[in-house]
């Protein structure tokens, strides 16, 4: 604990002396002479006067410096019977020659790209490329619908969208083009073109004149060269749920992002030049942004891009088999696949055909780790299990167990401690800081370290109000939380209206916007309830409008199926209840956390100020059945 705790402190106390000498792991066009510009307090830029490219160190340095012929990347698909490798220096030939075809469209420093892609290298290809040349891209996880997509195009206005033919959950080919014509039709934006990567399992049909095939588009290409940014110039945008209907654009800078990544990977994730990094995740999702593509490269690793899942792509021990396969020193991925893994195989038996000798650390993360899953893979994987703790809008974890710098004994259900960078602190309901052990608000006090949201999308002031408003001079998390007195934190969960579904980060507000829209729906709510394998799934709760006469059994299918057809399948919602009345305080607030103990089967005292009692003992046998 000495080392880290002096490591820590001294990343609060001088965070310019700390992140200056991290950034130097980093290649410059322009050293930056101003590590953090507090000019415009609340908002902190980071390497304000610094010049980089992000592609550049993620790639060329590494060919630059001898280590062309190592392993970059590793796809393996079992969903399509397919793998490939690439060295640091064929993927540096496809991201610049795929650069070449963006430029040819005319994209330029600054314009953006939407990417919406399965897990193929394409997707990181295509991120790589923007970056190459200083684009900002926009990567839409594949399983969310065409109006999430629309959604997404209005406001991030891209020259260019990139896509494929289809996606494959694990035997169910989906195509993504009729996908992207229906979101280009809604969407009031229109890129001028959209490149498409044909797979064999669905040809796309072409758009004569907007649509581009990538293979096409890259024999035309030449190869473009990095373009110099700046350190505060956006990489890219990255849409999460917050606790309003609309998706919000985290912005993440270039120069920050890629410092804390690179410091991260040795300190946190104690992987280093030339050993395998898996993180078994999504493009789409931060981790995969973070993990997948930028974290690893940046640091001369291999990184695994999984198309599969943890268990049926074809069995239980699939991530047994990547990880002896390919010699995976870290393996990073949400609790939830653990769960899966564990109720198909819970006694491991698969585990043992396979060579897990190179095997060192099992990092999860996207939702609260339960003590119950930590232990099965603790005692089954015989390496640490380390739960850490982060958000889209960080970027990077916030409070891990520091692998490379100083481990330091697990406690089930926590974390561990701060990152550096990181000055986390508890607060209760008066703003006051609470003592230690007590429960209350996560807050992060300002300035966050590199690596952050730097803004929202589109809005200048949004990322000021959303989350530092709530208390000056902190960051306003989201979750709960306490430290307990051996400074461990422990994560407890959204204090808001966002819900983790199988470590997919979704709004309650979203969903019930899309049930508020049905012509029969006079009032509804949705909460989401603790379920063994996803973690939490949501719960839909309608009241009809006078005079309706369906049968509820038949509008609670069609609430079903629009928000699958509007948001997508991950939402996982499969129980709307039609009920008499939603329960409420005398102000008219409904009393979501009320209904969401009783549905998890936890009694919390409910407030004095609720204006009709009988209605929510009304609800109990309908929230406790599920
Ligand atoms: N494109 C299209 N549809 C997708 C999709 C994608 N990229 N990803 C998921 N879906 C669909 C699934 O096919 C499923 O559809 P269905 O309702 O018709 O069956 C639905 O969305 C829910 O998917 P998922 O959340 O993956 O649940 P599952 O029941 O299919 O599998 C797990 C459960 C635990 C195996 C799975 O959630 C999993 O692998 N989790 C790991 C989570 C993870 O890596 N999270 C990233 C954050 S770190
Ligand atoms: P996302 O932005 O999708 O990464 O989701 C972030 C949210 O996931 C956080 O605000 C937490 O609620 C939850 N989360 C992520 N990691 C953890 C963890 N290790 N423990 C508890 N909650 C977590």
């Amino acid at each position: 604990m000495g080392v880290y705790r002096d490591v820590w402190e001294r990343s609060i106390t001088e965070p310019e002396a700390f992140w200056g000498e991290a950034a130097k792991q980093i290649d410059w066009y322009r050293e930056p002479t101003i590590v953090l510009d507090r000019s415009k307090d609340p908002i902190f830029k980071w390497f304000a006067d610094g010049e980089m490219n992000t592609c550049f160190n993620a790639l060329d340095r590494h060919v630059a410096n001898g280590r062309g012929d190592s392993l970059a990347l590793i796809y393996d698909s079992p969903v399509s019977s397919t793998k490939a490798q690439y060295t640091y220096r064929e993927l540096l030939d496809e991201v610049s020659h795929f650069a070449g075809a963006l430029r040819n469209l005319g994209v330029h420093h600054g314009d953006r790209v939407v990417i919406y892609m399965p897990m193929i290298p394409q997707a990181a290809i295509a991120m790589l490329a923007c970056a190459r040349l200083g684009a900002v891209h926009s990567v839409v996880f594949g399983g969310f619908a065409a109006h999430e997509l629309a959604l997404r195009i209005e406001d991030a206005r891209p020259k260019v969208v990139v896509t494929a033919s289809c996606g494959i959950e694990v035997n169910r080919v989906i195509e993504y083009k009729p996908l992207i014509d229906a979101a280009l039709e809604e969407s009031s934006h229109a890129p001028s073109h959209c490149i498409v990567f044909q797979r064999p399992e669905a040809l796309a049909q072409m758009v004569a004149g907007r649509d581009i095939d990538w293979v096409q588009a890259v024999d035309r290409a030449d190869v473009a060269e990095c373009v110099p940014v700046k350190a505060t110039d956006p990489l890219y945008i990255l849409y999460t749920s917050g606790t309003t209907g609309r998706p919000k654009g985290v912005v993440r800078d270039n120069g920050g992002h890629a410092v804390a990544l690179q410091w991260s990977m040795s300190n946190i994730y104690d992987t280093n030049p030339g050993e395998v990094f898996w993180a078994a995740s999504d493009v789409g999702w931060v981790v995969g942004h973070s993990y997948i593509v930028y974290a690893p490269l940046l640091a001369g690793c291999t990184t695994i891009m999984y198309e599969g899942k943890p268990v049926g792509t074809p069995d239980a021990g699939a991530y047994w088999r990547v990880i002896s396969e390919y010699g995976v020193k870290t393996l990073f991925t949400a609790p939830t696949g653990f769960r899966a893994i564990k109720r198909e195989d819970p006694n491991g038996q698969l585990l043992g055909d396979y060579d897990m000798s190179k095997f060192r650390y099992l990092f999860l993360a996207g939702e609260r780790l339960d003590p119950e899953t930590y232990s099965w893979a603790s005692a089954l994987l015989g390496v640490p299990v380390i739960d850490h703790w982060w958000q889209t809008e960080t970027g990077w974890p916030i409070a891990a167990n520091h692998m490379g710098l100083d481990p330091m004994p697990a406690k089930p259900g926590s974390p561990t401690v701060p990152v550096a960078g990181f000055d986390v602190r508890i607060f209760d309901e008066t703003g006051a800081q609470a003592p230690t052990g007590n429960e209350g608000l996560i807050m992060i006090k300002t300035p966050l370290p590199p690596g952050c949201m730097s803004e929202v999308w589109g809005d200048k002031d949004k990322f000021t109000e959303a989350y530092l408003s709530h208390s000056p001079g902190y960051y306003l998390t989201g979750d709960g939380g306490h430290f307990d007195d051996d400074g461990y934190l422990f994560v407890m969960g959204r204090v808001d209206d966002v819900i983790n579904v199988a470590g997919h980060r979704l709004s309650t507000g979203e969903i019930e916007e899309i049930l508020a829209a049905h012509p029969d729906v006079a009032e509804c709510a949705v909460i989401g309830v603790a379920d063994q394998l996803k973690g939490q799934i949501p719960r839909g709760l309608v009241v009809l409008k006078s005079g309706v006469t369906r049968s509820s059994e038949e509008i609670s299918n069609e609430l079903i199926k629009r928000v699958r057809d509007q948001l997508g399948a991950v939402v996982s919602l499969r129980q709307v209840d039609v009920v008499a009345a939603l329960p409420k305080t005398r102000s008219g607030k409904v009393l979501r956390k009320n209904m969401r103990s009783i549905a998890d089967g936890i009694d919390i005292p409910v407030p004095s100020t609720i204006d009709n009692p009988a209605i929510l003992e009304d609800l109990r046998p309908i929230l406790e059945r599920h």
